[in-house]
């Protein structure tokens, strides 16, 4: 069990959508904050409500593309206030086009934040962790990192390999004694804009997720230790069908809406 009552909890991309709820929720539950994005003005009005609603936060302005920068803010960070108890790696980007539309350097950017950031935050707040035998790592990734979709391939692939990255962690982890916690979070889309226009076939059995449920579950998980958090239940199925022959797959992704579900995307990533 992750008790957060006074645990010193760091979450990157938390000046928005799913990050700053659970800014919210983790601080309501005792957690000591520390909060990282790009927005910088975002981050400070984040600050001065939770500071009012008598929360102890600390933020940073922090590009998750540069590894220098990553490593610079994480010193600061530890000479602050000391080792991160619970790092929430959450902050993520789409660009939502195909192969030939998107730009090199949005594919480079794409894994920039939602892979490469997530190298560089674990090894420098991990250390700590190992010494004290304690810590807990959270890698918000997502269902497109369990399945592909068309006009997602910068995306998913940058998904898979956070998927990847927390599994092998998890192991490593474990080979090596520790208790050291990671969870992954794989939900499917969720309603906070950056997949504005995406849309589902059947909503009953893969609905467009609300932020508060999706906080409120990756919260119960990091208490209680879940290793994997997946939701809507649906995406379990994507294991057994990929024992069956892939134009079967592929035509249940089509008959799903999966493989449309990106047709009308508007979203994507705001001033990143
Ligand atoms: N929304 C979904 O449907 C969905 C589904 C499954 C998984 N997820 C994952 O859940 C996580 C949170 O998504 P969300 O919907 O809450 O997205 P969001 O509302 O766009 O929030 C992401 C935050 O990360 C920040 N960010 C972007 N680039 C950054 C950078 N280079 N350095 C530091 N911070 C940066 C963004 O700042 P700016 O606003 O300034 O760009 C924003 O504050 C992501 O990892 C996402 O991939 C989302």
């Amino acid at each position: 069990m992750t008790d957060v009552v006074g645990k010193r909890t760091l979450i990157t991309g938390a000046a928005s959508g799913i990050g700053k709820l659970l800014a919210w929720r983790l601080a309501d539950a005792g957690a000591r904050l520390v909060l990282w994005d790009i927005d910088a003005a975002g981050l400070g009005e984040l600050e001065t409500d939770l500071v009012a609603a008598g929360h102890e936060v600390d933020i940073y302005t922090c590009d998750l593309t540069s590894r220098d920068k990553i490593a610079a803010v994480a010193a600061r960070t530890l000479a602050d206030g000391g080792p991160i108890d619970i790092l929430v790696n959450n902050a993520g980007i789409v660009s939502g086009k195909t192969l030939l539309d998107i730009s090199e350097q949005e594919i480079e950017r794409t894994f920039q934040v939602n892979t490469l950031a997530l190298f560089w935050t674990v090894r420098a707040f991990l250390p700590a962790m190992m010494e004290r035998d304690s810590g807990h790592i959270v890698t918000v990734a997502s269902a497109a990192g369990l399945a592909g979709t068309a006009k997602l391939t910068d995306y998913c692939s940058s998904k898979f390999a956070a998927v990847g990255f927390d599994e092998s962690l998890r192991l490593e982890l474990k080979k090596q004694g520790s208790n050291v916690v990671t969870t992954v979070v794989c939900p499917f889309y969720i309603n906070t804009g950056m997949f504005d226009g995406v849309k589902t076939r059947f909503s009953w059995l893969l609905p467009i997720l609300k932020p508060e449920v999706v906080v409120q579950r990756i919260v119960k998980a990091i208490q209680k230790d879940r290793r994997r958090l997946i939701m809507p239940w649906f995406i379990y199925t994507g294991w057994p069908i990929r024992l069956l022959p892939v134009s079967w797959f592929d035509a249940l992704m089509a008959f799903f809406g999966v493989s449309h579900s990106m047709d009308d995307f508007r979203g994507g990533s705001g001033k990143s």
